[in-house]
């Protein structure tokens, strides 16, 4: 959503103002066009020159003397895919909110059609004052988009709320702003990662699955105005942003989850690569090896399918999908899957390669439908796989 859009960046007096550069930079770096407008005070934190030379493009502070056009900032406004303000000061939010326009920056910003990202950063007692509450209330009844700063030690030694979120957290809020929200209105419930079904207190039955998929399609998802619930085996991935996340670790737990959440969901995708089996008995005290055993057996007994209880309990108004994992003869198995557990869709992947299935951060699919329909994924980033499954499913769902 970024490649070859215009960006509007918005800089503001406050110490974060030297976090603008790396956001810049991450934009430029998406391949956007980007248009500073800083304020006088901001100018005092970072430099305009820094901004020129990263954006390419003339940065403008003042509306009369900077530009040599007297409509230069309507030009950049107008052109303008989406703008961002970071950091927002609380004298930047308290005039947007008025409709002012007394410097470069609030005059432009008044004239942008776009969508509007503002991400407030300042001391603790600013933020939480009810006065710049209830400036950024109006900015969001208003339809622009507020960014919550983040907790943590301030400039100003305090320890709270005000602390502007990193670069790359706020590029993808931007992302997720210009996305179409064709996802708008639906309930998503999504698994990923593995399920752990412990041994002993020490060792534990698991498998390859990192979550990247499953992540990818509760991220690309919520982007695009879904309401999202990821129930999550353990992973070392950060939950995506606005999502809802339910953390898990055995099937039996999963399955809890998966199950309390369903008659929510409008739309159920099963990314997770959950133990087929667990141990029958979980050891309370670690298995010592014993001298001259060389072999040991484990009795293992069958776990929940999710999947297959799911597709039992769906209602007609719910859309099921499922992922297969496989080493072989894919079609033949992702078929008599879908047709076992009652599935809308599978989205089968070959596993054990390099590229694609586990680990990976691309893959290569394909997608098979109940109703016969057939799409064939080359091989590309998992959050590219992430959004062609989401349209398939939409194209489904009419
Ligand atoms: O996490 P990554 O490293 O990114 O890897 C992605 C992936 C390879 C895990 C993913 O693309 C994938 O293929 N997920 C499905 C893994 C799997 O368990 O496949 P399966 O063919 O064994 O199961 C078929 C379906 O039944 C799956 O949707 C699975 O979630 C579900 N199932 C399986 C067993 C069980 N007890 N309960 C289930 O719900």
């Amino acid at each position: 959503m970024i490649k070859d859009n215009h960006i509007l960046l918005g800089v503001t007096g406050g110490i974060a103002a030297y976090k603008s550069v790396e956001l810049l930079r991450l934009l430029k770096k998406a391949g956007a066009d980007v248009h500073v407008v800083m304020t006088e005070a901001a100018r005092h934190f970072v430099g305009r020159t820094t901004f020129e030379v990263l954006s390419e493009n003339p940065v403008i502070t003042d509306l009369w003397k900077d530009t040599g056009s007297s409509v230069a900032h309507i030009d950049v406004a107008s052109l303008a895919d989406g703008a961002v303000i970071a950091p927002a000061t609380a004298n930047c939010i308290a005039k947007l909110a008025q409709g002012l326009a007394d410097d470069a920056l609030t005059t432009t910003f008044l004239a942008v059609t776009s969508p509007i990202l503002v991400c407030p950063s300042m001391n603790t007692d600013m933020y939480q004052n009810l006065r710049v509450q209830r400036n950024l209330d109006l900015l969001e009844q208003d339809g622009l988009h507020i960014l919550d700063p983040d907790e943590g030690v301030l400039a100003c030694k305090t320890v709270g709320a005000g602390r502007l979120p990193e670069p790359w957290f706020i590029l993808d809020r931007i992302t997720a702003m210009l996305n179409p929200k064709d996802l708008k209105g639906k309930r998503l419930l999504i698994s990923a990662g593995p399920t752990r079904e412990a041994i002993d207190p020490v060792r534990y039955i698991s498998n390859h699955s990192s979550g990247r998929m499953g992540y990818a399609v509760a991220a690309a998802a919520e982007k695009r105005g879904g309401e999202v619930t990821l129930v999550s085996g353990p992973v070392d991935l950060a939950p995506p942003p606005g999502v809802g996340l339910i953390s898990v670790e055995t099937c039996d737990q999963m399955a809890r989850a998966m199950l309390d959440e369903l008659p929510r969901a409008d739309i159920i995708i099963k990314v997770a690569a959950v133990a087929d089996y667990r141990p029958v008995h979980q050891e309370e005290l670690k298995i010592k090896k014993t001298v001259g055993q060389t072999q040991m057996t484990l009795s293992m007994t069958e776990n929940t399918d999710i999947l297959k209880k799911i597709g039992e309990l769906k209602t007609d108004q719910q859309f099921l999908v499922g992922f297969a994992a496989e080493t072989h003869d894919l079609e033949v198995h992702a078929r008599m899957k879908m047709e076992k557990k009652n599935l809308d869709m599978i989205v089968a992947n070959m596993v054990g390669g390099e590229d694609s299935g586990f680990q990976s951060r691309t893959n290569k699919v394909k997608i098979f439908s109940k109703d016969g329909n057939f799409r064939d994924v080359p091989l590309m980033e998992k959050t590219k796989v992430a959004d062609i499954v989401l349209d398939t499913i939409l194209g489904h769902l009419g």
